[in-house]
């Protein structure tokens, strides 16, 4: 929800914009913090929802640590004051530099996906005469029961080392003297918002760490990733339920005393906390259909494109007889400025009649918004406004 105070400020901005609530962002944090607190839960935040500095220091500031997907992650994450015992690095495909680089900083520990993966971090570590912290992702083949593009933990995945290569991983494992194997991790997909799937996956994750440690490997990190979904239909100050959220792991998880518990939260924790905002820049009104052509595009916001994503619309421009509740409401394709027929927001989006100018937002655009931004067709930028210089 914007006040009237936002608005105006926001109709003396060039759009589009990305802004961040940053009060919302501090108080979903907490949350999160009291929330796992209870049960001891560790919280790396998934830097690849969103890396704005913004973001990142409110983040770091809480004490969450940081979970990297790349070498640039890694080397953000340490620069805004992540402490290094709290950077892990995943990713499925990571480059000997990355490792490398990674091992130079002594970083926590390598999520490591593949067989052939630890062998080089092994290769490289001895180079260094390190020793190189790593976890096993496995494959746990739960299915998260969401969009098909952002589901990673099944058998046809490409993510995490799959329940039959375990002991392959188990023998490397024993003669590799410059790798310290310290637990397994686990991600199954993204926007999760049926609690069942963590019950099951919670299932898998005691199968494995009970294997392992039957193999004589003790399992001192039960890292069980993300994915805790948002509800992007009520975006308004909406904070993730994350009490019920942990008490499904501290319920079903088999935790042994000397055991930490940790989770990788990216969306739940950054994706109500900003909005893209956006002029019209024409209204077309067709007989079949009726569209609202906007300044921003998929360039600025790549979701509904690529996974038909919803995200809610709202016309909150300043002019009463726009949001008055007599104005008439008219459905519209809303639709951006590239030159794709996927560069559309929202079909048949029902809104007061809306003209030229008038300021649209995008809502729930906190986690996976600006970082997916592309310069495709030569845009711009995309511009970051937040709520501290509304104040
Ligand atoms: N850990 C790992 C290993 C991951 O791959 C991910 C997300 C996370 C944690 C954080 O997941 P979250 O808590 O944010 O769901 N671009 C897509 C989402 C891709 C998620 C990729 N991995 C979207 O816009 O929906």
């Amino acid at each position: 929800m914007f006040s009237d105070k936002d608005i105006a400020h926001f109709s003396n901005l060039e759009t589009p914009f990305y802004y961040y609530d940053l009060n919302l962002l501090e108080r979903t944090l907490k949350a999160c913090e009291e929330a796992s607190s209870v049960y001891k839960f560790h919280v790396h935040y998934a830097m690849k929802a969103n890396f704005n500095p913004i973001v990142l220091k409110q983040i770091e500031k809480i004490g969450f640590g940081a979970d990297c997907v790349s070498g640039g992650e890694v080397k953000k994450a340490i620069e805004v004051g992540f402490s290094k015992d709290k950077v892990v690095f995943a990713g499925v495909g990571k480059s000997d530099k990355e490792i490398n680089d990674a091992l130079d900083n002594d970083i926590f520990c390598f999520n490591v996906e593949s067989v052939q993966e630890l062998q080089v971090i092994n290769e490289l570590a001895e180079a260094k005469q390190k020793v190189a912290k790593v976890a096993i992702r496995i494959n746990p083949n739960v299915d998260a029961h969401t969009h098909a593009n952002i589901t990673t933990g099944l058998d046809e995945n490409k993510f995490g080392v799959n329940s039959w290569d375990m002991p392959a991983c188990a023998a490397i494992l024993n003669i590799s003297p410059n790798l310290e194997f310290v637990g397994i991790h686990f991600h199954i997909g993204s926007q999760i918002t049926n609690m069942d799937v963590y019950k099951n996956l919670c299932i898998r994750v005691n199968e494995f760490a009970a294997w392992f440690e039957d193999h004589g490997f003790k399992v001192t990190i039960l890292n069980v990733g993300g994915g805790l979904g948002i509800d992007y239909h009520n975006p308004n100050g909406q904070i993730p339920d994350f009490k019920s959220y942990f008490k499904i792991f501290s319920d079903f998880l088999e935790v042994k005393p000397y055991q930490e518990v940790h989770f990788e939260l990216g969306r739940a924790l950054v994706g109500q906390s900003a909005s893209l905002i956006s002029k019209v820049l024409y209204v077309k009104n067709g007989k079949k259909k009726n569209f609202i052509i906007l300044d921003a595009g998929m360039t600025e916001l790549m979701r509904p494109a690529l996974y038909q994503a919803y995200h809610k619309i709202e016309n909150i421009s300043p002019k009463s007889e726009v949001n008055s509740p007599e104005s008439a409401i008219v459905k519209y394709d809303v639709v951006g400025p590239i030159c794709e027929s996927t560069d559309c927001f929202g079909k048949e989006v029902e809104l007061p009649e809306t003209f030229r100018n008038d300021l649209i937002a995008i809502r729930s655009t906190g986690a996976y918004g600006e970082v997916m931004a592309s310069h495709y067709n030569l845009r711009e930028n995309v511009q970051i406004v937040s709520s501290e210089e509304i104040k």
